[in-house]
Parts: structure tokens; sequence; C-alpha cells
């Protein structure tokens, strides 16, 4: 159903987009976005803490875009790419990272780290994949009822995040607690803080190295062994540099991948006939994945800084502002999405930007969630059909994740595989 704002009203929704309890109530605030999208699509946001100036909320899609492929005029390593990323020492070390790079610096890493994610890669992973889906369903499958995000969407990336780094099983729930451990700051129920956050990218980084020295001493055919060895032109990664790298696939490639596929669970709760669509034509599953992850948004936003005055949406922006861009807003933008607020699981073509505007940041792991998705979907199709909301979820407390923390279902119990 389309928002209630937007179309017509003089009536303004009460905008503070970056309130977290907002997301935690609800969501995505579709009706604000709408009215913003329609009214003032380039918006001056004070922000609360008074410390911090405000900045440009870019809610329709074409500016979305615009900012995104301007990475030489709105820079994600001037202040970073993170909303509540204010503190400058945790800006040091995030700066090492590809996504707080801006071009020349951020090319050649991102071309380094390109050759792992290629489609022939991931297409690999295929298999794995599909045997960690079923293991997980097997764990729960007789029990006919599971929390889907603990049992289920969680598990899933942190599980094919090991394999993609050749890291033994036995790791396996080590990296999935770190995973926990690096999200969800806003929300203390659910990770802690942000010292806890500190502490595990420590561990990270020092399990990281030693990965890297086991892969150097056994090649395997895995990706983290082509990372680390040279390729045709002699570039290989350094220890630190595949450390960085391993930080950044546990902080991206694990929460967005979980509340795509429990956000993807839960539309298709809402909407039942996308299910049976589904279910009578697996060829769907081809087109699935990215309606879920333009209906689901799970990454609400990033940041960038202005490096010079230019104008945006018609605002005069100026060298130094803070620019925001909201996802899951532009997802809903009917200037470029036919229908945008039916949830269509056939949705061709599906000119969404939930894995960013198209710019040189472009998610790096769009192929392997594609791929999770559509494998994870398959899989609960086959063994649990008639899944069913056991009881409404419970969502994130954070305005850059629009998670879901707990989701209990019920299907048929069966046996395991
Ligand atoms: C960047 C979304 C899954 C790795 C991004 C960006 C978004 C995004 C919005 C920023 C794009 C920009 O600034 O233009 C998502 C969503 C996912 C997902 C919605 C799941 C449905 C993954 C996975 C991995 C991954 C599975 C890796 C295993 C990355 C990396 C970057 C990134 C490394 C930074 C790229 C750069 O700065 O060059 N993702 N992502 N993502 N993503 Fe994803």
């Amino acid at each position: 159903m389309a928002p209630q704002y937007g179309r017509s009203g003089p009536s303004r929704p009460p905008i503070d987009l970056i309130d977290p309890d907002l997301y935690e109530r609800g969501g995505i605030p579709h009706d604000q976005f709408a009215w913003l999208r329609d009214n003032d699509p380039v918006h001056w946001h004070a922000d609360p803490n008074e410390s911090v100036p405000g900045f440009w909320a870019v809610t329709r899609h074409a500016d979305v875009v615009e900012v995104s492929r301007r990475a030489d005029l709105f820079s994600s390593a001037e202040r970073g790419a993170m909303f509540a990323e204010n503190d400058p020492a945790d800006l040091e070390l995030y700066r090492l990272m590809i996504l707080y790079m801006d071009p020349p610096d951020h090319t050649q890493r991102r071309s380094m780290v390109n050759k792992g994610f290629t489609p022939r890669m991931i297409n690999q992973l295929e298999e794995h994949v599909r045997d960690i889906a079923h293991q997980l369903i097997d764990a729960v499958a007789a029990k006919g009822e599971a929390d889907f995000v603990e049992d289920i969407s969680a598990p899933l990336p942190a599980y094919v995040i090991c394999e993609l780094l050749g890291a033994p099983v036995e790791d396996r729930d080590r990296i999935y607690r770190w995973s926990n451990q690096m999200i969800g700051f806003d929300d203390p129920e659910f990770s802690g803080s942000r010292e806890i956050g500190k502490q595990t990218a420590a561990e990270i980084f020092a399990y990281a190295g030693e990965l890297a020295a086991l892969r150097r001493a056994e090649p395997r055919d895995d990706i983290a062994t082509k990372l680390l060895q040279p390729d045709a032109s002699g570039h290989a990664l350094t220890d630190e540099e595949f450390q960085l790298f391993v930080l950044i696939l546990v902080i991206a490639g694990n929460e967005t991948t979980r509340n795509a596929s429990s956000g993807g669970m839960h539309a298709l709760f809402q909407h039942p006939e996308q299910w049976r669509r589904l279910l009578e034509d697996r060829s769907l599953l081809r087109t699935a994945p990215d309606e879920i992850v333009r209906w689901a948004s799970p990454v609400n936003q990033f940041r960038r800084t202005a490096m010079a005055d230019t104008v945006l949406g018609g605002k005069q922006i100026k060298k130094g502002d803070k620019v925001v861009v909201f996802y899951g807003s532009a997802n809903r933008d009917e200037r470029a999405i036919d229908d945008p607020f039916t949830f269509d699981v056939g949705r061709d073509p599906n000119p969404h930007i939930g894995f960013g505007g198209g710019g040189p940041h472009f998610c790096l792991g769009t192929h392997l969630a594609r791929l999770e998705l559509s494998v994870l979907f398959e899989a609960i199709l086959d063994r649990m059909p008639d899944i069913r909301l056991a009881a409404e979820p419970r969502r994130l407390r954070s305005n850059f994740l629009n998670g879901i923390k707990e989701m209990r279902v019920e299907f048929t119990p069966s046996a395991p595989r």
C-alpha cells in the first residue's frame, strides 16, 4: 500500500530520519520518505547531536545515483561513509578499507579484490551455499518451528564467508559470533557497544593474519588464496590488506545478507500470493532476489562529503557539507520504478539501487548476495513450503541497517535430509 503522505497533502509528517527508534518501531519510514521525495527531495536535516552539523538527506533515485557516481565530488574518504562515524580515531582505521576510500586509491584496491568476486568465482560456491542452507534447515526441520534469524538467515552468510575464505569449518561459529558483534551499535540488546565492535575488529585482524599465513603456506582453490597470490600483473594483497579485506567482508557481507533474507521472508509472509508464485514457478528465483533487496533495502543509507560547492536537486550544497543517500527511499521512487509499492517477485527490469547507486563503490558482493538469496529460498520452498509467521518480527534499532533481529516461524515438521 502506498504511504498516506506524499501525493496531495500540505500536511507534513514529522521528519527525523536518524532516530533509530523509528526504524525499530516500524522499519523504513515510507510516509516520511514519500513526502520528502515529492516536496523536498534534497532536504537539510538537522543533527540532534549539537557538536555535529546537519546533513543533506537525498531521497530521490536519480539524485542518489548522481551522488554515488560522482565520487570526485562526493567523497567517502574525507569524513567516512557511515553516518554514525564521527570519531577521528575510528576513521584512521576505517579509511584503510575500500568503503572509505576515494579514487585513485579506491580504484587500485578495488581492482585487486574484484578478481575474487567475479560471477565465475562466485558460481563455484553454489554447491557449498546449497549445502549450508540445507544443513541449517536440517537442524530445525523436526521441530516445526524456528527463529528464522538466529537459525537460518544469520548463520548462512557467516558460514558462506568462512567458505569463501577457506577458513576451517570449526571456525564457523567464531566468525558468526564476530559478525553479530560488529553490527547494531545503536541496539544495546544486539551487540553491546562500540567498544565491543573495536575489540572484535582487533580479533578479526589477528585471525585474518593467521589465515593469510596458512593460505600462503597451503594454497587452495579458494578466493583467499587467489587474493594472496600475485595475479598476471604481479599484484597480490599484503597481509595488512588481506586483514582489512576480511574485516570488511565480515562487516559488509553478513548483516546485509541476513537482513535481505529475513526481510524477504517477511515480505513473502505479507504477500502470500508471491510465495505461491514461487512455489509454482522456480524460474522466478532469478528475479526474486533483486525484488527482495529493493523491497527490504537492507542498507538504509551511506554518507558522503561534498568536495566542492555544487547544486543537487536544486539545492546549493557547500564544500564540506555532509550528504546522506537513502536507498530505502530511492527504491520506492515512482520516478524510476514502476508501481514501486507493489512487491513483485517477477519484476524485470528492476532498476533498484539496494546494492548502491552504481558508482565505484557499487556492492562488491552483489553476485554472492543474489546467489545466497536464490539458493536459500529454493531450499525453503522445497523443504518448508507451508512456512508461516508465528509472531511479529522484532526489528533492529538502527538508522543504518533495516534489520530484523528475531522472527519466529512455524512449518510442518519433517525429517532431516
Ligand atoms: C558495498 C549493499 C551484500 C561486500 C555496498 C554498498 C551497499 C551494499 C549499499 C555501498 C554501495 C555504494 O556506496 O555505492 C549490500 C546488500 C547486500 C550486500 C543490500 C545483501 C543483500 C554483500 C556481500 C558482500 C558485500 C555478501 C561480500 C561478501 C561489500 C563491499 C562493499 C559493499 C566489500 C564496499 C565496496 C567498495 O567500497 O568498493 N554493499 N551488500 N556486500 N559491499 Fe555489499
